[in-house]
């Protein structure tokens, strides 16, 4: 999903930006500013940077219960199109 429209940047991107940093011993902390700094882009609006703030602070656990709770949807979704658990 596009979080940034004056950049074009999308979630994914924001957030594999701020884990690149994180892993890099000598990196910057990911703040918004030096997130997009190390994706080459200048922030311009700003109205981005409560969900980039969310984005690059968002704890692993997190994403895994997000993404868990998408893979049940999709399960849920799934056996009710084939009609399976009826
Ligand atoms: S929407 Fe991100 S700087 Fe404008």
């Amino acid at each position: 999903m596009i979080i940034c429209s004056c950049n074009v940047l999308s979630d994914k991107q924001l957030r594999e930006a701020a884990d690149e940093m994180r892993a890099d011993p000598n990196g910057k902390v990911p703040t918004p500013g030096a997130v997009f700094r190390h994706l080459d882009c200048r922030p311009r609006c700003g109205s981005c940077f409560p969900s980039v703030i969310d984005i690059i602070h968002e704890k692993s656990s997190e994403r895994n219960e997000q993404t868990d709770a998408r893979s049940v949807q999709k399960k849920r979704t799934a056996s009710r199109s084939t009609g399976e658990g009826q």
